[in-house]
């Protein structure tokens, strides 16, 4: 199996690559110098580095807010810019927490990822428990995207657009836009967020679709559909929530990369995260560090990746704990803000990689 053979590619990378792989990942990053961030090695490259920030903590925290600003390059609101947040009562949009990401973002020079335009999840009450007619959806999907891309056109240039639209077995998720609108909900969103503004690159974002299989042949063939039909989609997130028990091959997900980029289409990396069963182990968090590694790898391998993207930073916050019982540390800093094992591996593939 994948992970029973990755284990020692990134044990001989720490093994051999750093030998004082202690006081590497111990040592904060700014006593290496601002060149060592992951977002100055990135330039390097034409793959933004990015991670999801909490809603207030970048401006709250100073710790979470210095970490962020240092070294990533792309910023993307972990909940701030989906629909309930945004439009917690019909017609009344609520801006606060999004406009201060962006604003962090700009006083950062990071650029700004949104996320998402459509999902099944985090909508408010008013629209789960309305009895509306089909008309009456359209118009306030219509209405809900073109007032947030239009407000943010000059700070976000790409988007998800529609989340999670695929179920595992490939079929078309019945949510609450796919019962009243109809399965077109998804060539519309893409119209209407284009029309918002015609600059911005439009993604289709989804988890469990990064390699291969079932649910990715369903997105592949999802965004083929769209471009046959002439829709303003420009390429595909893939989530990447994987784990030092189970993640896609990289192989696989290099073959997946290359048959979007044959249709011509972008992809990102969108939400990475490598969870673990807790507690945390130097030799669990060697596996994280090559899971993250090669994934980056590929990335950096493909024409057409151009983020990647962590679901968050530090281990002090990430959804993981209270959704996967007993599973956690899943990202690249600690609870303490100290560089893991992964953070490390990250900077090296950056550093080498040509
Ligand atoms: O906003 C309320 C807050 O007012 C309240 O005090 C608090 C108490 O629990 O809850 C807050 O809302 C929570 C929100 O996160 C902000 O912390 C929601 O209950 C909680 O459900 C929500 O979870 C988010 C989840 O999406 C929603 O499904 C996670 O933080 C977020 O990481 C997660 O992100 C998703 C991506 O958008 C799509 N892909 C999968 C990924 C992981 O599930």
């Amino acid at each position: 199996m994948y992970r029973f053979l990755r284990f020692p590619l990134a044990a001989l990378l720490f093994v051999f690559a750093l030998p004082a792989c202690d006081s590497a990942v111990d040592a904060p990053p700014e006593e290496d110098g601002a060149g060592n961030t992951l977002r100055a090695l990135a330039q390097a490259h034409e793959v933004e580095i990015g991670a999801a920030a909490a809603t207030g903590l970048p401006t709250s925290d100073a710790r979470y807010g210095d970490v962020l600003g240092r070294e990533f390059g792309l910023l993307a609101a972990e909940n701030a810019m989906k629909f309930g947040p945004l439009q917690p009562t019909q017609g009344n949009f609520s801006f606060r927490e999004a406009d201060a990401l962006v604003d962090f973002a700009e006083a950062h020079d990071m650029r700004v990822r949104g996320h998402a335009l459509v999902w099944h999840n985090q909508n408010p009450s008013w629209l789960t428990n309305g009895n509306r007619t089909r008309e009456q959806m359209m118009d306030i999907l219509r209405t809900h995207i073109t007032t947030v891309v239009t407000r943010y056109a000059d700070q976000i240039d790409a988007w998800d657009v529609v989340n999670e639209a695929v179920n595992d077995d490939g079929s078309l998720r019945e949510t609450i836009w796919s019962e009243t609108i109809g399965p077109e909900y998804i060539e519309l969103a893409f119209r209407w967020a284009h029309e918002a503004d015609p600059d911005a690159r439009l993604f289709y974002n989804d988890y469990g679709a990064e390699g291969t299989g079932r649910k990715s042949d369903a997105v592949y063939a999802l965004a083929q559909n769209l471009l046959q039909e002439g829709v303003p989609i420009h390429g595909v997130g893939l989530q990447m929530h994987v784990s030092t028990d189970w993640a896609p091959r990289p192989s696989d997900v290099a073959a997946n990369m290359a048959r979007l980029g044959d249709l011509g289409l972008e992809v990102q990396i969108t939400e990475m995260d490598v969870r673990m069963p807790l507690p945390p182990t130097d030799d669990k968090e060697l596996m994280q560090a090559g899971v993250y590694a090669d994934m980056l790898d590929v990335c950096l391998d493909a024409w057409n990746c151009t983020a990647f993207v962590l679901w968050g930073f530090t281990d002090r916050h990430s959804w993981v704990p209270s959704t996967f019982n007993g599973q956690g540390a899943a990202l690249i800093f600690d609870e303490d803000y100290v560089p893991k094992y992964a953070y490390t591996a990250l900077q090296q593939v950056l550093e080498r990689a040509d």
